[in-house]
């Protein structure tokens, strides 16, 4: 079976050194400051969730991950260009005018490898199917992706990114505006790419998407807390990050699950979708 093939496919780099932000700041042109001071470390084999509130720093860090955008202050090691990233963009709706199939899209993840003038080959084309299938997505082949619906149009997306075969996943709020078997397939996903030795990074406003993560990052312009789920999903964390409206409690209770779970009254576990991306009209 074709999953099985791409299970047994080793990381393309062949590198395997983890990824380490070193007291990294995101200082744009005009001044702003996205985070700053941020040193975190990023494991093959191992997922990780960013949190934080609307404006916390979570893209620019991911898109600082894979070289779209430059640290001002601190070191990423290795640097971007020593790995192959896939990056699932937050907002993709920009898209939509362009005259193009599904098919077309997904094509276009084996560009990096075969050029635009190269037929795909048989490798890249059970790629290219496998991914289809796992994000079920393969009936709507010759649809025209800018028709798509929001939820369809994201899991061709997370579609092209695996046929992308890169070593650093990076996925920006894979699940908001999805249905709940389409977030779990996402979900699910997450953890097989994780066994497979990639480096899995997602961020997300649902705390039970966190909570499945190997690692979580609570980011509020800068890192209120990083370590495992239990660590870091406590009211102490979350009301330092989202102030009081986001937690009640006691302070020290954990919001995680999977150890408190008699501590779970009255707090928010899953943060709202925030109403941008994914709108079918948004382009
Ligand atoms: N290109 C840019 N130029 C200037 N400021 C920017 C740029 N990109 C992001 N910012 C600012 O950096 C801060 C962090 O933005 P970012 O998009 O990383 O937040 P986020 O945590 O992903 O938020 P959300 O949950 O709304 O997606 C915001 O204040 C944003 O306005
Ligand atoms: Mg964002």
């Amino acid at each position: 079976m074709s999953d099985q093939a791409a299970a047994s496919k080793a990381l393309v780099s062949q590198n395997e050194d983890p990824i380490a932000f070193t007291e990294v700041s995101a200082k744009f042109g005009n001044g702003h400051v996205a985070f700053a001071d941020v040193t975190c470390q990023f494991e093959h084999g191992t997922s990780t969730a960013l949190i934080g509130p609307n404006g916390s720093g979570k893209t620019t860090l991911l898109r600082m991950m894979c070289g779209l955008v430059p640290p001002s202050q601190g070191t990423i090691c290795p640097e971007p260009s020593k790995k192959i990233f896939a990056l699932v963009a937050q907002h993709h709706g920009q898209r939509g005018w362009l005259p193009l199939t599904v098919s077309n899209v997904l094509r276009m993840s084996r560009f990096r490898d075969r050029g635009l003038i190269k037929r795909l080959g048989a490798a890249d084309r059970m790629l290219i199917e496998n991914a289809a299938e796992r994000l079920e997505v393969s009936d709507l082949d010759n649809r025209q992706f800018g028709e798509l619906s929001g939820g369809q149009r994201q899991r061709v997306m997370v579609a092209q990114a695996l046929a992308h075969d890169a070593d650093v996943l990076l996925m920006d709020e894979p699940i908001t505006g999805l249905d709940l078997p389409s977030q779990e397939t996402i979900l699910r996903i997450v953890d097989e790419e994780r066994r497979r030795g990639r480096i899995v990074v997602i961020s997300t406003h649902h705390m039970d998407e966190a909570e499945l993560c190997d690692q979580v990052i609570l980011l509020a312009n800068r890192i209120v807390a990083s370590g495992t789920p239990g660590e870091v999903l406590t009211n102490r964390n979350l009301q330092e990050a989202f102030g009081l409206r986001m937690a009640h409690g006691d302070k020290d209770d954990c919001v995680f699950h999977g150890e408190h779970d008699d501590h779970t009254d009255g707090i928010v576990h899953v943060f709202n979708d925030h109403g941008h991306g994914h709108d079918p009209y948004d382009r």
